[in-house]
């Protein structure tokens, strides 16, 4: 199968249709997103909440980004492999961020890069990125890394003045150059409102049926929710298309018990056997 790559992404959003994304972070979850024919996989900075159990995104670290998006995209054939830029990696200086793009792409073989905010000089950092040859998509409303200054992770732009700002916010990504911009945790009008005045794709998590595509979590998604900020729970917004984690917590204690109770191995998982003669010399 063909990759799909930024001329097949803007195919389908050119005929409006819904592209679909979901994060991995090690080959097999990137392994089953992929073969299911998911558009876009993004290595999330949520690794740090989902995979890692940090309380926030802000520990993961420039490295940690580089080791898992490594490990997708040696499972990954068709998708295009987004990696999130981590807090700390392209704040400081526009030359610091470049190199750290870079580095996504070159170690971590990223097809592309995604960093969050929309105001200088995150701006000239989109571009620097862009003219070194790198993708960047955008990333507004709920910015996760933010979330010190947001005060908690809370829904976006629920007031008139903030929902035009988040607009603003998202045509200043597209002059930018971003070729996609994730919009998270914002009332669905505004979601939509972008949506119509942008010309690029707009992946939504938390901001309802508007638009151009949908992006959710593995662990979230899957009912793998074992990490501290949504204590067992998934968001709102999240559908759970499946309760893997109650299976395996199922399938765990089943082997405790059958362990305890020497019912495993048993003779039906003990499969190495000794010919009768070598067993006569050892035994
Ligand atoms: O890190 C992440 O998983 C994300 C998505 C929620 C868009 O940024
Ligand atoms: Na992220």
């Amino acid at each position: 199968e063909t990759r799909f790559t930024l001329g097949e992404l803007r195919k389908k959003y050119q005929s409006s249709k819904p592209i679909t994304a979901v994060t991995a972070y090690d080959y097999p979850s990137a392994k089953q997103v992929d073969s299911a024919g998911i558009d876009v996989v993004l290595v999330g900075d949520s690794a740090a909440m989902v995979v890692h159990g940090h309380e926030t995104t802000l520990p993961i670290t420039l490295n940690d980004m580089i080791t898992h998006t490594k490990a997708v995209k040696r499972a990954v054939q068709r998708a295009m492999v987004v990696s999130d830029l981590p807090f700390g990696s392209y704040e400081e200086s526009t030359d610091y961020a470049v190199r750290s793009a870079l580095m996504l792409i070159k170690e971590g073989l990223a097809d592309a890069v995604k960093l969050e905010g929309a105001i200088e000089p995150r701006l000239r950092v989109v571009r620097a990125i862009k003219n070194a040859g790198i993708p960047v998509m955008g990333h507004v409303g709920l910015t996760p890394q933010s979330v010190n200054v947001l005060g908690g992770f809370k829904p976006q732009g629920q007031k008139a003045v903030d929902a035009m700002q988040l607009v603003e916010h998202a045509i200043s990504l597209e002059d930018a150059g971003c070729f996609a911009i994730v919009i998270e945790c914002v009332p669905e009008a505004v979601a939509s409102a972008i949506t119509r005045v942008i010309n690029i794709p707009t992946i939504g998590i938390g901001a309802g049926q508007h638009t151009s595509g949908q992006i959710l979590v593995y662990h979230d998604l899957l009912g793998l929710t074992e990490h501290p900020h949504h204590s067992n729970v998934a968001p709102k917004f999240c559908k759970q298309y499946a309760q893997l984690g109650m299976v395996a917590r199922s399938a765990l204690c089943s082997f405790k018990a059958e362990v305890e109770n020497k019912i495993f191995p048993g003779a039906a998982f003990s499969p190495y056997t000794m010919q009768q003669d070598e067993l006569q010399h050892f035994a």
